[in-house]
């Protein structure tokens, strides 16, 4: 069973998300009982909320529903998870800052660490809540390639 977390700052508009993404892939492969997925906020704002209705209503466009309420992130999600995925790299910066050990900090990646192009590794997943309608659709569009490209690095993992 392979333990995934996608982070972001406020677990209404990125994270939800992936986690969305990610989670229709695995039941679409048949793998449900193989993962383990949910996503969480490093911060308080938002706990118990659902996630952000641009963010459900650019979802739904998409096919995809999202229902998951929000929650804050804390430390002992390093030891209920095994691969921690973050949406950015202040994001990242503040997960790593509750790490504890060495294995915490290697659990730690960024989202578009799995980005198919090399370029666009290392960069943020951009915050759209401040934004425009656009910025929803474009968020989508990355998390869509990287969750691929995820599950697919898992799943390769599951069969080696
Ligand atoms: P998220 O987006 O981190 O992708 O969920 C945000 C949600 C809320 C806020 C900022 C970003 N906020 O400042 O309330």
């Amino acid at each position: 069973m392979k333990k995934i977390l996608f982070v972001c700052l406020g677990n209404i508009c990125r994270s939800p998300l992936a986690e969305g993404l990610m989670t229709d892939k695995i039941v679409k492969s048949n793998m449900e009982d193989q993962f383990k997925i949910d996503s969480c906020g490093t911060a308080d704002y938002h706990i118990g909320e659902l996630p952000d209705e641009r963010t459900c209503e650019n979802a739904l466009k998409n096919g995809l529903e999202l229902k998951q309420r929000a929650r804050q992130f804390e430390p002992a999600d390093f030891n209920r998870f095994d691969h921690i995925l973050v949406m950015d790299n202040a994001n990242k910066m503040k997960v790593i800052g509750l790490a504890s050990s060495e294995e915490h900090l290697h659990k730690v990646q960024l989202m578009r660490d799995f980005e198919t192009e090399s370029n666009l590794q290392g960069s943020d997943v951009p915050d759209p809540y401040y934004g425009g309608t656009e910025g929803f659709q474009n968020v989508y569009n990355i998390l869509d390639r990287c969750t691929d490209n995820l599950l697919n690095y898992h799943l390769q993992a599951i069969e080696n």
